[in-house]
Order: C-alpha cells, then sequence, then structure tokens
C-alpha cells in the first residue's frame, strides 16, 4: 500500500478521480478515496504556481505520501505534439523565473526538476497501452515549461521551444514540482494538450480542455493501478 498525493487545478481536470476513489473530503483543502490498495490524497489546487505550490505542502503535511502526481493539461510546444497527446514529464521549469541561478541559492538548490524515474516508467507503460488501442494518440517524455501566464501567443511558444526545450506548457507543474522536491517526496507532472499555446490558443482550448483532462485522468488511474 502506498499514499498518493494528487494535485489538480481544475475541476474537470480532479472530479473524476474524486468520484472514482471514492474520495470524501476531510478538510477545507483534501479529499481521501481509495484505489488499488493504495491510499489517495486529492487536491484541487486552483491555477498557477502559488496556489500549486500551497495544495502540494498542504498535502505533504496531511498526509506524509510516498509518491505525488500533478495531472492535468498542457498547451503544446513541441512540434510533433497535436491535440490530446501526452507529455509526460522528465523534467520541469519555470519559464518566468529570471535569472534563473537565483533559484540554486535555496532548497533544493536546483532550476530544473527532476521526475521520479519510477513514476515516469509506469506513466510510460499507461501511455504504450492505450496508444495501443487508440492508435491516433501520441506520447512522448519532456521538459514541461510551467509560468503564471496561459501562453496564447505564437511567438512566445517559439521562445520556450527555443530558450528551455519544452515539450509543453502550463501553470503549476513545476511549483508542485519544487514543493515536492524541496519535501524530499517522489513526483510526476502528465499533461495531455488542450491546444497549441499559439495565437489560436483561446478558441481552441474551449473545445478541448475538457477532453484533454479526461485523457490524463484516464492515464493517471492506470499509473496508480501499477504502483
Ligand atoms: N494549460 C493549457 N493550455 C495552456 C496554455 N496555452 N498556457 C498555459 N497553460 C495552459
Amino acid at each position: 500500500m502506498a499514499k498518493i498525493g494528487i494535485i489538480a487545478a481544475l475541476d474537470v481536470e480532479i472530479n473524476d478521480l474524486i468520484k472514482d476513489f471514492n474520495a470524501e473530503p476531510v478538510n477545507d483543502y483534501i479529499y481521501k478515496g481509495g484505489f488499488s490498495g493504495h491510499e489517495i490524497y486529492l487536491t484541487l489546487c486552483g491555477i498557477g504556481k502559488v496556489n500549486s505550490a500551497l495544495c502540494t505542502q498542504r498535502i505533504i503535511d496531511y498526509a506524509n505520501p510516498d509518491y505525488i502526481i500533478n495531472s492535468g493539461i498542457a498547451g503544446a510546444v513541441s512540434k510533433d505534439l497535436k491535440l490530446l497527446d501526452t507529455v509526460i514529464s522528465e523534467k520541469l521549469v519555470y519559464h518566468d523565473f529570471y535569472p534563473v541561478e537565483l533559484l540554486k541559492t535555496y532548497f533544493p538548490h536546483c532550476s530544473e526538476f527532476e521526475a521520479d524515474k519510477k513514476l515516469v516508467k509506469l506513466a510510460w507503460e499507461a501511455c504504450e497501452k492505450f496508444a495501443r488501442e487508440n492508435k491516433d494518440f501520441s506520447f512522448k517524455k519532456g521538459i514541461i515549461a510551467s509560468g503564471d501566464m496561459f501562453v496564447n501567443s505564437s511567438e512566445y511558444n517559439k521562445k520556450l521551444d527555443e530558450e528551455f526545450g519544452a515539450s509543453c506548457v502550463e501553470m503549476e507543474g513545476a511549483a508542485v514540482a519544487h514543493t515536492a522536491l524541496a519535501n524530499k517526496k517522489p513526483f510526476l507532472v502528465l499533461r495531455t494538450v488542450s491546444d497549441g499555446a499559439d495565437d489560436e490558443a483561446e478558441t481552441v482550448y474551449d473545445e478541448f480542455f475538457a477532453l484533454a483532462a479526461q485523457r490524463s485522468v484516464y492515464l493517471v488511474k492506470d499509473i496508480i493501478a501499477n504502483i
């Protein structure tokens, strides 16, 4: 039995997990449920780095989980990603923190946050399985860039590619990763593409965010079933 903390920013990213894990509130922020013999703690953190860091710390303080998972949606940066494809975090970075060296002056003394290899492997296997049954699904491991902005500019998207080598962009993952690492907790971020983080991002997002969130939920359940 493992204790697993799950953090997500939006209702659509977490509600089905709360339901499927029969989770009940234990306080104003945290739900507790069970799945596949594991104890699962879930929190809806809201959007952005501060909210997600706060909620990650809350889950750690309350439950001392063995693993932290941040699941949800993202804008694509890699050219080889299409809508509803999935990115598995190898590393997380902030794209709005300058100069990045300042991050190294305080614990955990790094500016890139490396995900747990066991969780990355389980995520890869869950995606492989899903791809066998869904021929148009692609997935990749890569760098996920986080910042306090919804990226809706093709020009900024290019910068995320060139400066950070990012596969996708979202608004919480690096803060969850930073907080998990500062507490010595293994973590994973899993994100499914809801838009192209480009000039058309807003309209595409409106159509695809719920479907993308659902896909991440499905994959997270498979990952947890195999922990
Ligand atoms: N999450 C989903 N799409 C996004 C985008 N384009 N920018 C930031 N976060 C996102």
